[in-house]
């Protein structure tokens, strides 16, 4: 070795360490998700959520439990998940059978009617810039017309100059109970209502503006008519997001896809195929 310059034992090594990690590659077709992640961490809990197990882990966790990409934090013992800039409180329970967790907006008040503190809608799921996306909408579940279908659907809650006829809007200044309400606070002298379902400009005409959007996955009500009780429902219920195709690595090869079967076991997919 001693007659090689040393600019060429660097190169010399750098090509064998490439090789090291090619054939570390090819050898472990199957196993991409990163050699830190450990699956069998001993579940953590926070408040009554109970069993924070993979991909989940605590913010105080080990550092190797868990998948950073799935932190959350216990936050005086409720269970915090941070999602697109917002603060979303975990509820009940996270569904390690059919890969689910339902989150609520933390600024929502279970006891009065309250207003979520941050707008969320199916865009910021676009703006995902990490492959394959941590969190989807949608259910990784085919249905008879092959589409996942959606966790929740959206709400809409606008402000508009003048008032809206309509029986399809809900005129939400009848909802507050008491003075206190964040709502009437913000901006008294619009009129303010929430439809659910898409937001259709055309239905209330040019005054109205979009204020917030979020979403809920309470079971839909076929009754036109919408109650400050039905809004209030939804808000705390809060929504389904789907955690499993940003695992979907953990169970299938690279370039596949997962998704769950009618028994919600997770099925491995060529895309295309
Ligand atoms: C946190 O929640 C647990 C379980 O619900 C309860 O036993 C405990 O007393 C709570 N601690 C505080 C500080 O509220
Ligand atoms: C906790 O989650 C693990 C999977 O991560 C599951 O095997 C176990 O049954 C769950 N326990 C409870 C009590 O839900
Ligand atoms: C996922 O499982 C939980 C608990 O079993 C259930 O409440 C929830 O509705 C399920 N979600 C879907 C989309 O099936
Ligand atoms: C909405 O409800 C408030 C409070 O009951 C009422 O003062 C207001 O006139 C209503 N606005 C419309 C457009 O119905
Ligand atoms: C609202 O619309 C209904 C029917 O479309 C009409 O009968 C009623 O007078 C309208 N009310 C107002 C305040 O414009
Ligand atoms: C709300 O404010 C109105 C007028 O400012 C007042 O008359 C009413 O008593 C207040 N209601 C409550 C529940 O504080
Ligand atoms: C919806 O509300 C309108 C007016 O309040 C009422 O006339 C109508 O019967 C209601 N529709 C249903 C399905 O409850």
């Amino acid at each position: 070795m001693a007659f090689l310059s040393t600019s060429m034992a660097r190169r010399l090594s750098l090509t064998a360490g490439l090789t090291a990690i090619i054939a570390f590659v090819l050898a472990h077709p199957t196993c991409s998700a990163p050699a830190k992640v450990n699956q069998y961490c001993a579940p953590s809990s926070c408040g009554n959520i109970h069993n924070i197990s993979f991909p989940f882990r605590l913010k105080t966790d080990p550092q190797n439990c868990g998948d950073l990409r799935y932190e959350l934090s216990c936050e005086n013992n409720r269970t915090v998940l941070y999602l697109f800039g917002g603060k979303y409180y975990v509820q009940e329970e996270i569904n390690y059978n059919n890969y689910t967790i339902r989150v609520v907006d933390s600024g929502i008040n279970k006891d009065k009617y309250s207003t979520p503190s941050y707008s969320f809608n199916r865009y910021n799921f676009r703006s995902q810039v990490s492959y394959p996306p941590t969190y989807t909408l949608y259910q990784m579940k085919k249905t008879k017309s092959e589409k996942f279908p959606e966790l929740s659907r959206g709400l809409v809650l606008r402000s508009c100059e003048k008032p809206v006829n309509s029986s399809l809007y809900l005129n939400t200044s009848t909802c507050n109970n008491d003075n206190s309400s964040n709502y009437v606070s913000h901006s008294s002298k619009r009129y303010r209502y929430v439809k659910v379902g898409k937001t259709n400009a055309i239905d209330v005409g040019d005054s109205c503006q979009v204020e917030k959007m979020f979403r809920t996955s309470w079971p839909r009500n076929d009754d036109p008519n919408i109650s400050c009780t039905d809004i209030h429902n939804e808000l705390e219920y809060g929504f389904e997001i789907s955690w499993l195709y940003g695992i979907c690595e953990s169970f299938c090869e690279r370039g596949t896809y997962c998704y769950l079967n009618d028994a919600n076991s997770v099925q491995c997919a060529y895309n295309g195929a």
